[in-house]
């Protein structure tokens, strides 16, 4: 099997946030890697740490969040060499940060609105991007941002390009979006729920679109999603968290057909896929128990409450280890540990 480049290697990732009531370890020693060209996905009930792993890759978790522990390693191509660079170890607001942040690597967030500026037009916001990272003239960049919004199926381009955020529907601020984190060709593109808000039509759209560019332009996607149907339709290899750490990761294939951990397992028969009406989402099984208290983690794993194969003695009392119980199969359960 052919191995692609390393791009990213996240290693034992801490981001914590410092509150009055306590400290949430939202990303609690995460691991994972990913190759260049490659999309990874990344699943996991909410509050597992999806959202601020991604964060944490584009150094903008918010205070009073911070990444204390771990490396980001982001194998960085220029013109004929590979430079390695510890993504945490430089200031969030630093020049080589921000020529990384929104060039190289790019982000789509969960709610469009809260990364698209209200008073600017969209095509003022793209072309800043494109003149900032890449240094055209404004009638270039114009030129670039209307040939983005086109390939990204945005309706009328010549128009949409000087409209404000507010004047769109949701697919279209969605695309707008999606034409921005693209506009500089990222080698990384981390796309956190990108469809959440749209209908099934256009989000079909949009994953068609994300994967044509992806084929294009050779960038690497971090997809973050409770949809399995959408990993099973754009990954290759899949990263499950559960409150804060990687409990498996395989190839997507491995993950759906061989999945070992008790979690994984519950998470595939509970989230809903993509073709199932809202009736059939109704019927399916949820995980039994609720996601832990993120100030009053349980002892040992902290799945043990909800699994159904916890072992007494041991999974309440010791921490599970990461194995690996095939090539490229990772499983963190005490069921595995020792073997
Ligand atoms: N700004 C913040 N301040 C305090 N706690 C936060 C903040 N952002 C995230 N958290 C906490 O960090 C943990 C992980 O949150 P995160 O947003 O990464 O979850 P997620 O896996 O993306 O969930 P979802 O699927 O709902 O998007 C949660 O317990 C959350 O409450
Ligand atoms: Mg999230």
């Amino acid at each position: 099997m052919e191995t692609k480049d390393l791009l990213v290697e996240v290693k034992n990732l801490k981001t914590y946030f410092y509150l009055d009531e306590g400290t949430v370890r939202a990303v609690d020693g995460a691991e994972f890697d990913i190759r260049r060209g490659e999309t990874l996905g990344v699943v996991g009930e909410s509050g597992c740490g999806k959202s601020v792993t991604a964060r944490s890759i584009l150094n903008i978790v918010a205070k009073p969040g911070k990444t204390i522990d771990g490396q980001i390693l982001y194998h960085r191509r220029t013109n004929d060499h590979t430079d390695i660079l510890d993504l945490t170890q430089l200031p969030p607001q630093s020049d080589q940060m921000r020529a990384i942040r929104g060039a190289e690597i790019a982000m789509v967030f969960q709610e469009p609105m809260t990364s698209l500026s209200p008073v600017h037009t969209i095509g003022n916001q793209i072309m800043e991007a494109i003149i900032l990272h890449q240094r055209t003239s404004q009638e270039e960049a114009r030129e670039l941002v209307i040939e983005m919004l086109d390939l990204v199926g945005m309706p009328l381009p010549e128009r949409t390009i000087d409209q404000y955020a507010h004047e769109l529907s949701g697919g279209m601020r969605q695309r707008a979006m999606i034409a921005m984190a693209l506009s500089c060709h990222p080698s990384l593109l981390i796309a956190d729920e990108p469809t959440t808000a749209l209908d099934v039509t256009t989000e079909a759209q949009i994953l068609k679109l994300m994967r044509s560019l992806q084929e294009e332009l050779g960038m690497a996607i971090m997809y973050i999603t409770h949809n399995l149907g959408v990993i099973a339709q754009m990954t290759e290899n899949v990263v499950v968290m559960y409150m804060g750490k990687v409990v498996e990761s395989a190839a997507v294939d491995t993950v759906f057909y061989n999945p070992q951990h008790p979690y994984t397992r519950a998470l595939l028969q509970s989230i809903p896929r993509l073709g199932q009406t809202t009736r059939d989402r109704k019927r399916l099984a949820s995980i039994r128990g609720m996601v832990p208290d993120p100030y009053a983690l349980p002892r040992g794993c902290h799945f043990h409450p909800r699994c159904d194969r916890m072992m007494p003695g041991i999974c309440d009392r010791q921490d599970p280890q990461m194995v690996e119980v095939e090539p490229g199969h990772k499983v963190r359960c005490l069921l595995y540990n020792g073997k």
